[in-house]
């Protein structure tokens, strides 16, 4: 591993726990900013060391408005992590995002409201003003996109991600705008989780999974949590792998 390079990966729905991580150690971490979603999980899979952070905690009980994302990527930062995969199951909206789709993002728009999105707060000492033109790290996508093609999954390597506040999910006319404002999918969790990772200069990308069409696509059935859970337990065993997968280059970076 380089010296510099330290890996995280955040899981999220369908992804709370990654029992692969070998010398398991947890690590209970208070920040400025609260706790964290759950201890933070020390391990290594085949010699490469990460840490991982399940965002909705241990027992899946954290909602998506709820979790303290300023307190998580913190405690990442002190750690040491300088590069985040952040896993997140969200909702197809263009015909090209099926259920079981993996898809790395390259672009965001947010329509999240009332969260804590920022360390430029009241008591910051100066008001940051980043780059998020492009809010994903081209080297880590390049790195999650070989191990996509080496393990022979269908994925997507670029899309718009659109972030909503949940946990309801969205209208079909809520949807309809999404698509015609240039969103692929839609998920509750991708900010401000990628905005804070570059406020704190953390190399930071996405690894979706799609687990339903979006309100009114598809066939526009209503969406249930069975046909979610269905495509979820099947979508994310491929994650896993995918993420084992991309490790050794990771750890390169
Ligand atoms: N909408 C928002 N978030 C989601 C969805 C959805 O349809 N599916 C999974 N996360």
């Amino acid at each position: 591993m380089n010296n510099m390079t330290r890996i995280a990966i955040i899981g999220g729905t369908g992804l709370d726990e990654f029992s692969a991580l070998q010398n398991l150690r947890s690590k209970k971490i208070t920040t400025p900013y609260g706790e964290t979603s759950s201890v933070l999980m020390f391990g290594a899979i085949d010699g490469h060391e990460l840490i991982f952070l399940p965002r909705h905690g241990e027992r899946h009980n954290i909602a998506p408005h709820n979790i303290n994302y300023r307190a998580n990527l913190w405690a990442l930062k002190e750690q040491g992590v300088s590069h985040i995969v952040a896993v997140n199951a969200v909702g197809g909206i263009t015909k090209n995002m099926p259920p079981e789709k993996i898809v790395f993002p390259d672009q965001i728009i947010d329509y999240t409201y009332s969260r804590q999105h920022t360390y430029s707060d009241d008591n910051a000492n100066s008001v940051m003003h980043v780059d998020l033109s492009l809010p994903y790290s081209d080297s880590i996508r390049r790195i999650l996109q070989a191990a996509a093609t080496e393990q022979g999954s269908a994925f997507e390597s670029s899309a718009v991600y659109g972030a909503t506040q949940g946990p309801r999910l969205e209208t079909v006319a809520e949807i309809a705008r999404m698509e015609r404002d240039g969103c692929d999918i839609v998920g509750m969790t991708g900010m401000p989780e990628a905005s804070l990772a570059r406020e704190l200069d953390i190399e930071y990308a996405c690894c979706a999974l799609v687990v339903n069409w979006a309100a009114g696509k598809g066939d526009g059935d209503i969406i249930t949590m069975d046909v979610i859970e269905q495509h979820m337990r099947s979508g994310m065993a491929s994650v896993r792998q995918l993420l084992i997968g991309a490790l050794p280059a990771l750890s390169k970076l």
